[in-house]
């Protein structure tokens, strides 16, 4: 049995309630991060604390926690669920702030109440090795989520309905495109190498601003690998040499097959083999505590 953090309380998860008239229930009203934590140490804890505060800022609902406060809360349901992480203890912790539980059902905020904080860990698998030597399929869809990618809203249900898509045709993710161009996946940002470049479409309210990413650019920079980004069209992500998907808990993951059709040579490239070592070798020093 896992315990989770609510409001205040580290309890067993099947203690853990919330009332249905809870804004997050109703209306989705409500923001999250998904952190890893390897050898029981948050993963770019900084960066995720970062984007929590730019979800909440886009809500417009106050932090109810000091970063030093949220360190607390997420290492405490760690160690609690130490036994969930194995060997190596990696976990992932799940956290969700809702605008609280008003009386009354009603769009608009409502005064004088208090957000509903909830936070959780989950096992975190190692990479699938099946994956990672003959990659995922993924399937192209239009994006027809709505104007702010960028706030992590558990409003997820475009993404949810994509991503069944997705799993529907036997396929791992949905790349989405919109006005010809690719912006992300259903749960995860997307590279592709054209002629040795690696390339990932810039930021904005189109997308959802991914810490993976940000750390793969990093390590991209970091090793003097050519990296840009840059709009990438979708008959670029066809013709593309590497197709790559990124996310806190898949990591880096190569497309190998795209809408049915091989991509480059049908198998994971070389880049994606130089970069998930860059990768592993960066988790490794977090486990260690010489990075974050
Ligand atoms: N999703 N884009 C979308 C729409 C996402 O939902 C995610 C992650 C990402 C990658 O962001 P990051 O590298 O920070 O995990 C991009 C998480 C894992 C989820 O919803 O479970």
């Amino acid at each position: 049995m896992s315990t989770v953090y609510l409001n205040g309380k580290f309890i067993p998860i099947e203690d853990a309630l919330i009332p249905v008239t809870d804004r997050g229930f109703l209306f989705g009203d409500g923001v999250y991060e998904v952190i890893p934590a390897y050898g029981g140490r948050l993963f770019r804890f900084s960066h995720h604390l970062q984007r929590l505060q730019n979800s909440l800022d886009g809500i417009r609902l106050d932090n109810p926690h000091s970063d030093s406060e949220w360190k607390t809360i997420l290492n405490t349901v760690l160690e609690h669920n130490r036994e969930l992480g194995g060997a190596n203890n990696d976990q992932s912790v799940y956290l969700q702030v809702t605008r609280g539980s008003a009386a009354k059902r009603d769009h608009s905020f409502p005064e004088n109440v208090i957000p509903t904080v909830f936070a959780t860990s989950n096992a975190i698998a190692d990479p699938d090795p099946v994956v990672t030597e003959q990659g995922v399929a993924a399937i192209t869809l239009d994006d027809i989520r709505w104007q702010y990618c960028d706030i992590k809203a558990v409003t997820l249900l475009a993404n949810v309905l994509l991503r069944q898509q997705a799993v529907d045709q036997n396929a791992a993710e949905a790349i989405l495109i919109r006005n010809g161009l690719v912006i992300e996946g259903s749960s995860s940002n997307v590279f592709v190498i054209e002629e040795g470049n690696i390339l990932t479409p810039a930021k904005g309210p189109q997308m959802l601003p991914g810490i993976t990413r940000d750390l793969v650019l990093e390590l991209a920079e970091q090793h003097r690998l050519p990296c840009r980004e840059t709009d990438i069209t979708e008959d670029s992500l066809r013709g593309a040499d590497e197709i790559w998907i990124t996310s806190s808990t898949r990591e880096i993951i190569p497309v190998t097959v795209l809408d049915g059709k091989a991509v480059g040579r049908g198998s994971p490239g070389p880049l994606w083999k130089t970069m998930i070592e860059f990768y592993r070798t960066y988790k490794e020093s977090v486990r260690n505590g010489t990075n974050e």
